[in-house]
């Protein structure tokens, strides 16, 4: 029999075990990233020839449709999942025309996406008004300057067919306007794209870490979104619009921002029957490139710790600004 030397001062439990070599810790971990569940969100601009950087999001340009493709090789080289676009029309009115205009900027985007990366990549468009509009609001105002939900859903419905014409072969549902996904899908079904992805933003919340996104989009929004995004108190709410959502036939679900709504993402992931996405915001990532570049924290740590803690909350696949940078360091065995 071995005589015990277990005491108070010698523990018999000792999960340090299993961290004391890079090796060990490698081999134990729970969560592990993949470049192929990294989709980068990308803004496509009209009326420009080179690439425009944004102040607000170091690293992040604006770009034409001549700069585009090169990016887009570079993210397919690096082996991300998918590219999600956002298109800035030279011009904006009420109803939002650009968006619905095969020689609009996102359509064409789209389409120079489709051909140059469209069999490596899933190319995927945002599907909502507030970059078209000249009142900023993600959908069409009545005559009070309220956002009319139903007259919405035809102006998406027109969206949709568009951007299936144009290559999109995912459309992310970012509006939140009621009944959104089921009007899309009915219109993309009795058109012949049956085969065209639906991601809802189905847990998308009113947050004031977009700002930077705004600056990306040059959005011309008064007034706040919160008569149609969620409200940040609330979780269980969270839950109702997924599972809406998945019942009008999302094929996808997404909860947004990320971080500071992982118990949403865990709960989700937790009861979700389709996959679930997280989208690391611009503002997540504004205050890791600012506190970053002042030597605050660890810029390259605090980029792969925010990804890991994403993913093992539950995102299958996370729309992250960084996905190409990250994806390059998962595939030198950085991280
Ligand atoms: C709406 C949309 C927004 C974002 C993605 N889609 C802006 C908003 O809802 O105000 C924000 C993305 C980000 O902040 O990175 N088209």
């Amino acid at each position: 029999m071995s005589k015990s030397k277990h005491s108070l001062d010698h523990p018999l439990v000792r999960p340090r075990r299993l961290r004391q070599t890079p090796a060990m810790r490698r081999l134990v971990a729970e969560t592990r990233l993949s470049p192929a569940q990294l989709v980068l969100p990308m803004f496509v601009r009209e009326g420009i020839t080179e690439a425009v950087p944004l102040g607000s999001m170091p690293g992040i340009v604006q770009h034409s449709l001549e700069s585009l493709p090169k990016a887009l090789a570079e993210a397919a080289d690096a082996g991300i999942g998918g590219v999600m676009l956002f298109g800035i029309p030279e011009t904006k009115d009420a109803v939002g025309s650009q968006a619905t205009d095969e020689n609009g900027i996102l359509n064409l985007a789209t389409a120079v996406a489709q051909r140059e990366v469209g069999g490596e990549l899933v190319v995927q468009t945002d599907l909502c008004l507030d970059e078209f509009t000249d009142h900023g609001h993600c959908g069409v105002l009545d005559k009070k300057g309220v956002v009319d939900n139903d007259a919405t859903l035809g102006r998406y419905r027109e969206m949709a067919l568009m951007q299936a014409r144009s290559g999109s072969q995912l459309l992310g549902l970012s509006g939140m306007m009621d009944g959104q996904v089921a009007a899309v899908r009915d219109e993309l079904d009795a058109n012949g794209f049956e085969h065209v992805v639906l991601l809802a933003y189905a847990a998308k919340y009113a947050s004031a870490f977009y700002g930077p996104f705004r600056e990306a989009v040059q959005s011309t929004l008064q007034g706040d979104r919160r008569s149609y995004q969620l409200d940040p108190a609330n979780r269980r709410e969270g839950l109702r619009e997924v599972e809406l959502d998945i019942a009008e036939g999302a094929d996808v679900v997404m909860v947004k921002p990320a971080m500071s709504y992982l118990d949403v993402l865990a709960d989700t992931a937790a009861t979700s029957t389709v996959p679930v996405w997280a989208y690391q915001v611009s503002g997540e990532y504004a205050m890791i490139e600012a506190a970053g570049a002042n030597g605050w924290i660890d810029r390259d740590r605090a980029v792969a710790e925010s990804l890991t803690s994403i993913v093992r909350a539950g995102a299958d696949a996370v729309l992250t600004y960084y996905a190409t940078e990250v994806a390059t360091w998962i595939r030198q065995g950085r991280i």
